[in-house]
């Protein structure tokens, strides 16, 4: 348990990036109508989530993470779950299968609803108003009664959250995933695309495996492992005042957890020493990350890692690189060093995508997709170089057919871009180029492994 802790203490420090709440007394309202209402998650699950973490910082399993930029009230519908969910587990196989490696599933979902922004205040034709900052503050449309933030969206935010986690533990633990079912998550339109072929390929071998299997006498009905799979839910820890409402003692140990979600991160802009992000996320017992940009200097993270993990716990702290592809080798390696060097437990894990945010010529908010394979390169390549490993990734994807990052597979290019750019923040890999990018990884994977990249020749 944290030292001088409480889950209020953050309320006494410099806090960034919170919305101006035109009124506290409906806040404090809604606040405290959260911390009467059910945790989403509980306290085992966040360690057994840790247990699972602690295997992937030590080089024997891989972390998969990823969901939307930012969870919308419009688009919640369970296909758009499902699809998200589907993709992931797609991925995920690629990873199992490909590299004969563990990977810890964790979505971006279920909480994800609050963003971090460059600038307070949007002006469009002379009139200003506040930024968006996530549907769990205002909404999108630029209007001031839209975007004015207004405390029943955190309500909202935590029933769509309950809900979603809900269906994600029927396809966890329903049927759904059983590993029979590879061939069925492979969506309609990635279907008669190479990748879609390439995936095929690989769920036909698997498919095999699993006959070898049952004549072996493991099947579905005698082997939880293929009948269901484990999935956690992840969020940016943004909003403080949502956070501390869900944080709850665990009656087994004693130690606060946050049950909005089982992994927490402190984004980029929001992980000052001094400040209450960090103060609050240091008290709850939960796995948690942060991301770590170009401006992290080795020091900061190291007093970062002294405050966030003082006993040096695998599996409680990752740091989420995201560098940038044209820094990623450079700005990685001092980090690395310092955090060995020290022999701190650190789960490493690249984020490809916020480095790489670019303008394309027509005005949208994109990502190449060839910058974001080069990022992963350029991270396995830094490990390998420091004899470190590298333990997972952190994606903006969707199960949807978006075109809103440059090229992969089909190629997207900037007039391409208009045809179904839906994001709610920022640009996702669709189905396609997730898959796409979970070939390659599978490839780093197993080379890092001591393997040959033998599956990868089927295509
Ligand atoms: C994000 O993950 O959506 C995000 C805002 O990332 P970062 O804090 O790394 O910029
Ligand atoms: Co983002």
């Amino acid at each position: 348990m944290a030292r001088n802790w409480s889950p209020e203490g953050w309320r006494e420090l410099p806090i960034l990036q919170q919305p101006n709440w035109p009124d506290a007394a409906p806040l404090a309202k809604t606040e405290a109508r959260l911390s009467d209402s059910p945790p989403l998650v509980f306290a085992g699950e966040a360690r057994n989530l840790r247990d699972k973490l602690a295997e992937a910082c030590e080089g024997r399993a891989f972390l998969l993470q990823g969901g939307d930029c930012a969870e919308s009230f419009a688009e919640f519908h369970a296909d758009n779950i499902r699809d998200t969910f589907r993709v992931l587990m797609q991925m995920a196989v690629v990873l199992t299968f490909g590299a004969k490696c563990p990977v810890v599933k964790v979505g971006r979902l279920a909480g994800q609803f609050a963003k971090p922004r460059s600038a307070d205040t949007e002006t469009q034709g002379g009139v200003t108003l506040p930024a968006y900052r996530g549907d769990m503050i205002n909404g999108m449309e630029f209007e001031s009664s839209a975007r004015a933030p207004d405390p029943e969206r955190l309500m909202h935010a935590y029933n769509q959250s309950a809900a979603t986690l809900n269906l994600l533990r029927a396809f966890a633990q329903g049927g759904y995933a059983d590993l029979h079912q590879v061939q069925r998550w492979n969506l309609g339109f990635v279907a008669a695309s190479p990748l879609g072929e390439r995936y095929k390929d690989l769920a036909d071998r698997l498919t095999e495996s699993l006959d070898f299997m049952a004549a072996c006498g493991l099947t579905s009905e005698t082997t939880p492992q293929i009948r269901e799979t484990e999935f956690y839910t992840s969020h940016e820890a943004l909003i403080l005042g949502y956070e501390q409402a869900l944080t709850r003692i665990d009656s087994t140990s004693g130690d606060w957890y946050a049950c909005s979600a089982h992994m927490l991160w402190i984004g980029d802009r929001t992980r000052q020493l001094d400040g209450a992000h960090v103060e609050f996320m240091r008290g709850v017992g939960n796995p948690i990350a942060i991301k770590a940009g170009p401006s992290l200097e080795a020091d900061d993270l190291m007093r970062l890692i002294d405050l966030l993990n003082p006993e040096n716990q695998p599996g409680r702290l990752t740091v989420i690189a995201r560098m940038g592809a044209d820094k990623v080798e450079a700005a990685l390696p001092p980090l690395i060093r310092a955090a060995r060097g020290e022999g701190r437990k650190v789960l490493w894990a690249c984020d490809p995508m916020h480095g790489n945010t670019i303008k394309s010529s027509n005005g949208y908010k994109t990502r190449v997709f060839d910058n974001i394979l080069s990022e992963v390169s350029g991270f396995f390549a830094a490990h390998r170089a420091e004899g470190s490993h590298p333990g997972g990734v952190h994606f903006e994807m969707t199960g949807q057919d978006v075109t809103e990052c440059l090229g992969g597979a089909q190629a997207i290019t900037e007039e391409g871009l208009s045809d179904r750019y839906h994001t709610h923040c920022d640009p996702r890999l669709n189905a396609s180029q997730a898959l796409e990018l979970a070939f390659l990884i599978a490839e780093r994977l197993q080379a890092e492994r001591g393997g040959e990249a033998r599956f990868m020749q089927a295509s």
